[in-house]
């Protein structure tokens, strides 16, 4: 296998720690990662939203590769901060398309299903795209600056994520398990039962990037790529599922069939993974045994740090 030099953008977030792990236990490329404010001896500190710095930053780490995976994602905070959101997802993701098309590099770009306004699902790659909030508007702008200044690129949109969190209410399925937890004994709890959602582990993202960049290899892959979990659920089929592995009592869940307040959602943007198939990129895990072995995992961690 052709040795590579990656560098993993926001290598402390959800997604982002799990990509540098993968490759750097299942590859033998070098991979570097960047942090911001959960930077440590593992991964470098940069504020890619510093343009000024940002060329100079990436000529001396220099990757053949650059997996773009930091962005502001939680929709409610892009609503409540546009330009902060525009200067990261938009201006940020720019630059570093720029360079790599300037320097050769190939960018894979993690994009999101909220391109899509939910009302005509499944979407394929090339459907027409119509973001209903700040957030998906910023990711389809990432998503043309990406394909303007990059000719070797990949965009690679993914659902809702779940995976190893330091805290549950780091990623929106398990923040889920948070509000169990911490409700009363014998309160009732009142889930969102409106958007139909595809929950998707991030190992088994990870995963795809690594069969994705090995596939490079041999067919030249370049483009827009669609990669989702295939269980369809809604917050509340969730919260009944992790309430089972809680061993909470779930006649209190409560299914709420309004749409969520704050920023607008769509109410099903489920990706067709269909070209990913075609080329026999999988990788599926059953959301019953994955988040039952990340709460137990996270139950355990807490309760040793009490
Ligand atoms: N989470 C989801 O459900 C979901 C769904 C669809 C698509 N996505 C996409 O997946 C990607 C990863 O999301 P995630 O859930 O891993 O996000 P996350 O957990 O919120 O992590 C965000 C990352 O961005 C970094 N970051 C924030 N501001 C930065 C700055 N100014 N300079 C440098 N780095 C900065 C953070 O670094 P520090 O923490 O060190 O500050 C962190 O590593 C994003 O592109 C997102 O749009 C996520």
């Amino acid at each position: 296998m052709q040795s590579k030099r990656i560098l993993v953008t926001g290598a402390s977030g959800l997604l982002g720690r799990q990509i540098f792990k993968t490759l750097k236990t299942r590859t033998s490329w070098t991979v570097q990662g960047t942090a911001y404010s959960r930077a440590s001896e593992k991964l470098l500190r940069f504020d890619l939203t510093d343009l000024q710095q940002l060329p100079a930053f990436l000529s001396s780490v220099a990757p053949d590769v650059i997996i773009h995976s930091a962005a502001e994602r939680r929709p409610d905070v892009s609503m409540r901060d546009p330009e902060g959101t525009q200067r990261l997802n938009v201006d940020a993701t720019a630059a570093i398309a720029g360079w790599a098309g300037g320097n050769n590099a190939q960018l894979l770009y993690i994009s999101s299903d909220y391109v899509f306004d939910g009302t005509n699902p499944p979407y394929q790659e090339d459907d027409d795209t119509h973001p209903i909030n700040d957030y998906g508007r910023s990711k389809l702008a990432g998503e043309r600056a990406v394909a303007a200044a990059c000719t070797d690129h990949i965009i690679l949109r993914v659902p809702i994520l779940y995976g190893s969190v330091e805290r549950l209410d780091e990623s929106s399925v398990t923040a889920i398990a948070a509000q169990l937890l911490e409700a009363a004994p014998t309160e009732s709890i009142k889930l969102e039962n409106w958007a139909v959602r595809y929950p998707t582990l991030t190992d088994d993202v990870a995963d795809i990037i690594r069969q994705l960049l090995h596939s490079v290899n041999h067919t030249h892959l370049h483009g827009i790529f669609h990669f989702s979990g295939e269980q369809a659920m809604t917050k509340y089929t969730m919260g009944m599922i992790m309430a089972e592995c809680l061993k909470l009592d779930q006649t209190r869940l409560i299914p709420d069939n309004n749409p969520p307040k704050g920023a607008p959602r769509p109410q099903n943007s489920q990706l067709d993974t269909s070209r990913l198939n075609k080329l026999q990129i999988r990788q599926q895990t059953l959301f019953e045994r994955s988040i039952a072995e990340i709460l137990e995992k996270h139950q355990s961690y807490s309760q040793s740090n009490l």
